[in-house]
């Protein structure tokens, strides 16, 4: 419905709707149709109304990142809060 409203694909809008919320998102497709329209979410955005309708859309973190980023000893973060900044 959104991407329909503004004329996006489906993937785009979810990449602009990363990128308003202020995340890193790291697309990455084998398809240069894909490829290109992933980089073509730059110069738009996605207004307010709709910003806020797709966050009511429950999120999820698939990871914690315990296994990749936190070590006892080693690496940056010693605990998932700390690499949450306590948001977890
Ligand atoms: N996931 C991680 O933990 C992690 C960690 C460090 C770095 N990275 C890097 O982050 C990048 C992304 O990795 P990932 O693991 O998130 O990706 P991925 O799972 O390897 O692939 C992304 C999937 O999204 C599809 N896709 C991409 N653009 C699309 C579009 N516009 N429409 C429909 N489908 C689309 C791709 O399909 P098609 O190829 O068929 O288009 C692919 O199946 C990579 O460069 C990776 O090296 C990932």
């Amino acid at each position: 419905m959104v991407a329909e409203k503004l004329g996006k694909t489906p993937a785009q809008v979810a990449l602009r709707w990363g990128l308003q919320m202020g995340h890193s998102v790291l697309p990455k497709s084998t398809h240069e149709e894909r490829i290109k329209d992933n980089f073509d979410i730059f110069n738009w955005s996605i207004p307010e109304v709709l910003l806020a309708k797709l966050s009511e859309i429950e999120q999820a973190r698939l990871t914690t990142g315990n296994f990749s980023f936190v070590h006892e000893t080693f690496g940056p973060y010693r605990t998932v809060e700390e690499l949450w900044d306590g948001e977890i």
